[in-house]
């Protein structure tokens, strides 16, 4: 897949799979369209404390308290979340062992960021037939939300909001993989893994645009995901479109499968040179281990 048009990201091998070597079928495709079209599609739900804490970080009004308090309404998250707050990623070295303690060592922005990425992956990455491909995109994502806080920080911009531009770009994946599964089901056809990545890599931008803005995020998540692999057509929120594409390339180049040609422009536009390239680079076995605490 050569195409600048082309997530690389999203091109899986179909090596040894029944359709290997087969154009991608104009049949899933117009299933798929008119699946999505006719508002057949459904859309995860993000569970209540989620979009809640999204409300509360865009109030600037809104402290520690009172994010604390809405995170112990769920053992589970509070448990996860205290784990991450103890990572040695995070530079953890004194043991915390309250939310309170998190939010002091990370910050709301941060804690809050946390537990979204954690409402994100249970909802949406989670295990069915594509197991293995939906783990994949996972860590792609985390690695992409991390080296969006790269940017940001070597930009002196919003680290959580750039993080947030890598983390849900590819958030459409799952959706559309699931939306294959029952057209599957319901055509009794059986897709080859060739053309379920070439419908992936059509869909995946637009079904992700249209997540993020069911949930009421704000409208620069729904941009970076609509346009992360053509930034160039975007017309708002171009810093933001701009840093998901920097960091999709960058989680690539992590994963052996991008090799960064042709990133000046967008590395201009941010303001960023080649000697940034370089040191966000150098950052890769930093931001692989670092993406093990989300999965
Ligand atoms: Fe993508
Ligand atoms: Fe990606």
């Amino acid at each position: 897949m050569d195409s600048p048009s082309v997530p690389r990201s999203m091109a899986g091998p179909a090596v040894g799979s029944p359709g290997a070597g087969r154009p991608p079928s104009p049949a899933l495709d117009a299933l798929l369209a008119a699946h999505f079209a006719d508002g057949e599609l459904v859309l995860p739900l993000l569970p209540t404390y989620a979009t809640q804490v999204v409300a509360l970080c865009s109030d600037p009004s809104s402290d520690a308290r009172s994010l604390a308090q809405l995170l112990q309404r769920d053992p589970a998250l509070a448990a996860h979340v205290l784990a991450i707050a103890n990572s040695a990623a995070l530079g953890a070295r004194e043991k915390v062992v309250s939310l309170q303690q998190a939010i002091a060592r990370m910050g709301v922005r941060q804690l809050a960021s946390v537990a979204l990425s954690i409402a994100v992956k249970t909802k949406v990455f989670k295990a069915g037939r594509h197991l293995e491909r939906v783990s994949r995109l996972w860590h792609h994502s985390a690695v992409s939300g991390l080296f969006g806080r790269e940017i940001a920080r070597m930009r002196r911009r919003n680290v959580e909001s750039a993080f947030l531009c890598g983390l849900l770009h590819d958030v459409g994946g799952p959706v559309v993989l699931q939306a294959v599964d029952e057209i599957q089901v319901a055509t009794r056809c059986e897709f080859s893994a060739k053309e379920i990545e070439a419908a992936l890599t059509r869909h995946h931008a637009e079904v992700g645009a249209r997540l993020v803005r069911t949930w009421g995020l704000p409208e620069w998540t729904s941009a970076a995901a609509r346009h992360h692999h053509a930034p160039e057509a975007a017309t708002e929120c171009l810093d933001e479109v701009r840093t998901a594409h920097l960091a999709d390339r960058l989680a690539d180049f992590t994963e052996g499968t991008d090799d960064l040609e042709g990133i000046d422009g967008v590395l201009s536009a941010l303001g960023l040179y080649e000697e940034d390239l370089d040191l966000l680079q150098q950052q890769v076995e930093q931001v692989r281990s670092a993406a093990e605490v989300y999965a």
